[in-house]
């Protein structure tokens, strides 16, 4: 009984020894000004298919927290070009022109991208493969239109997007990296993606051009990632840095394996840009994703644990590990440029219905109440 009170006792000692009302820094973009950009993403009017009642609310936190501004989903190739030239820019505009206003430093998010490339890209009218030629000559049309639209406006593009993948190798007892199987490397092969940097770069300039990926803290993506952007640079192709995601869970991964990523990318004076960072307090549910609903209702108790509320120790744990991140990007400020969140606040976030659906997920800084959570405070209390 003691120990469960003094237990007690030190979580409300934590929870109350760091507030946000005692720190200098008013928003987390001015605690990390000197240090990298603090960014966040526009989740525009849809939402998984269903309208997006708070868009007001987030642009309010947005304008108060951070200076960068991400689309999560407005100018994927889907939703900017769903039929062969007809682009649809209205959605993009509106981001685009929220952002300029209010000088908030723009990441087109993506170009390329497996996930997101309508079938018509592949295919002729008869439903047959396009040749390699015609395929270059979409990808270079999209890019160009795309691109040249909002010129001198986007600072940042993730130009391709997950093209790398891994593979267990049980003879090496190690992982195998080599590029993602998908139409773009099957039909023209892998100069896909060069193709794709030199007409983004075509198209504008001064745009920084990165590569954007996720579980870059596996050695052999990370190593395979590296060496495309030091074998481009070294051949004059335009890319500038690495976009890591960071879709993190509160144990996965380890620190070291991060900074593994951080490390070896200002060894060879490569800019990171933490791209998607949040950091979900359920159990990993990845390997369960192909799973039919049946199953995922059977998993669903276990899987969505939360549903209800989040428990305070797992708050806790949540700001803890937050804490240990920033610190970490801090530790490499001077390669690390932006570090940009997959959400605004806990009510709206990918991580409740992927990768399956109907969770409830607390993954960023910002509570489903809109209050500034105890990792909000832990990640502000670095700078002090
Ligand atoms: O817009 C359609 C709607 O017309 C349709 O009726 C509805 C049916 O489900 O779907 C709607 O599209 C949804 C889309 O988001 C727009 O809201 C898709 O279902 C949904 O799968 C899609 O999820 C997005 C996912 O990328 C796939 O594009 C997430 O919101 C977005 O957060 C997520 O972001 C990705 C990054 O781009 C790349 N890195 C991983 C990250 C997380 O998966």
């Amino acid at each position: 009984m003691k120990i469960i009170k003094t237990e007690f006792l030190i979580k409300v000692f934590l929870c109350l020894s760091v507030s946000s009302s005692m720190f200098a820094s008013e928003s987390l973009k001015e605690a990390f000004s000197e240090h990298f950009l603090m960014g966040t993403i526009w989740h525009g009017h849809d939402v998984n298919g269903k309208k997006n009642t708070f868009l007001e609310k987030e642009k309010e936190i947005t304008l108060r927290e951070f200076n960068s501004i991400t689309a999560e989903n407005v100018m994927k190739p889907h939703y900017i070009q769903p039929k062969k030239g007809k682009f649809k820019f209205k959605a993009a505009d509106e981001m685009v022109n929220f952002a300029t206003k209010n000088n908030l430093t723009i990441v087109g998010h993506t170009l390329v991208w497996k996930n997101s490339a309508p079938d018509w890209f592949f295919q002729d009218r008869n439903g047959n493969q396009v040749s390699r030629e015609v395929l270059i000559e979409r990808v270079k049309t999209h890019i160009q239109t795309v691109v040249s639209r909002y010129k001198g406006k986007i600072a940042y593009w993730d130009v391709v997007n997950e093209a790398i993948e891994t593979k267990w190798n049980p003879r090496t007892q190690s992982y195998d990296a080599f590029y993602k199987p998908c139409p773009w490397l099957d039909i023209i092969g892998p100069e896909y993606i060069e193709i794709s940097y030199k007409a983004a770069q075509d198209a504008d300039p001064d745009a920084k051009l990165l590569y954007n990926d996720y579980n870059l803290d596996q050695k052999a993506k990370l190593d395979f990632a590296l060496n495309m952007i030091r074998d481009f640079k070294e051949r004059g192709v335009p890319i500038y840095g690495l976009g890591y995601q960071a879709h993190l869970f509160l144990r996965e991964p380890t620190l070291p394996e991060m900074e593994r990523v951080l490390k070896k990318s200002a060894d060879l004076k490569i800019p990171v840009h933490i791209t998607e960072l949040d950091v979900s307090v359920l159990p990993n549910a990845w390997k369960y994703r192909t799973a039919s609903v049946e199953e995922q209702y059977d998993l669903a108790s276990k899987l969505n644990p939360y549903q209800e509320n989040i428990p305070t120790d797992v708050l806790l744990e949540q700001s803890r590990r937050y804490k240990d991140v920033f610190k970490l990007f801090l530790d490499y400020h001077d390669t690390v440029e932006r570090v940009t969140f997959w959400g605004v606040w806990d009510g709206n976030s990918w991580r409740d219905y992927k990768p399956m659906s109907g969770r409830t997920d607390y993954p960023l800084l910002i509570s489903r109440s809109f209050e500034k959570k105890m990792a909000y405070d832990q990640v502000l209390s670095i700078t002090e």
